[in-house]
């Protein structure tokens, strides 16, 4: 699959956000392969690059194996969100393109939860943990939604200190918004998939529009006038019953935004009308099209 991507045009630059693989070596042959063909590749990681499987000869933990996959990018010229913010001058530009890091720190809780604890406890109880309480660790933060927090002070630093006359599109692993997981089939599994305090980045930092992935729900979402766009392949389970891999998912130029919300009574209308709280459907209403059947290794 990563072989037969190709470029629409020589100057098309590929947004990878995240979840490539779990081995190192399975990144950088990746990243390799997708930057000898694209005039520019950048990055976000997902949890599957943060996981430390114990097969991996890469034995590095929490923040070491992060940073230790920035330098594997840098030798490879793939942009990082520790690096300069690129700027996209062709076709919708200029617009600055800014890769995150962020984490969660369960915050998306599942309903009738007031606490971090109480969620996963919840989620325990459901039999529905995220493979990342095992193999994502924080190091040397004591929890994951520490990392989060140092995390959220260390790139709205970097945001704001970008040229404030441009747009931006945020490319983020995890949504930034909690809308997007409503539809989930386990709403315990949210709070593996961001923070609350990202809510209103998009009018914070001037998107364009926003790309996440995380959730293998690929659909074009939109707040306050903002394409949310979620981007993600998915196994070549989910995909193969339909024929081939999704093609990448055009951002710039960008098209019309969605509806915001969806109109009542759309299959995939998870965002509240306005004025109204979010609803979270009962699995019984849920397309079976957008289920996600696999949610502990997401
Ligand atoms: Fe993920």
């Amino acid at each position: 699959m990563v072989d037969a991507l190709r470029p629409a045009s020589a100057d098309d630059w590929l947004i990878v956000a995240g979840d490539i693989g779990e081995r190192f070596s399975d990144v950088e042959r990746t990243l390799r392969s997708l930057r000898s063909r694209f005039a520019a590749v950048i990055w976000a990681p997902g949890n599957h690059e943060l996981w430390t499987l114990p097969d991996d000869p890469v034995q590095l933990r929490g923040q070491a194996r992060y940073r230790a996959l920035v330098e594997l990018c840098r030798t490879l010229d793939v942009a990082t969100p520790e690096d300069p913010y690129p700027v996209w001058r062709g076709p919708g530009g200029p617009v600055t393109v800014a890769p995150l890091f962020l984490l969660y720190d369960y915050s998306f809780r599942p309903p009738g939860t007031r606490t971090a604890q109480e969620a996963l406890a919840a989620a325990h109880a459901a039999g529905v943990v995220c493979t990342d309480e095992l193999l994502l660790h924080p190091d040397p933060y004591p929890s994951r939604a520490d990392w989060c927090a140092a995390r959220l002070a260390e790139t709205e630093r970097l945001l704001a200190a970008r040229d404030p006359a441009l747009p931006t599109v945020l490319v983020n692993h995890f949504p930034l918004r909690r809308e997007p997981t409503e539809i989930l089939r386990h709403p315990e599994f949210a709070q593996w998939c961001g923070t609350e305090r990202t809510r209103d980045w998009h009018r914070r930092f001037n998107a364009a529009a926003v790309v996440y992935g995380h959730l293998h729900i690929p659909r074009d979402l939109s707040t306050d006038g903002v394409p949310f766009l979620e981007v993600s392949l998915g196994y070549p389970r989910e995909w193969q019953p339909r024929g081939a891999a999704p093609a990448p998912r055009r951002i710039l130029p960008a098209t019309a935004p969605p509806a915001s919300p969806l109109p009542p009574g759309h299959p995939l209308s998870t965002l509240p009308a306005p004025g109204r709280p979010p609803t979270v459907r009962p699995p019984a209403a849920r397309p079976a099209a957008v289920r996600q059947p696999w949610p502990v290794r997401v």
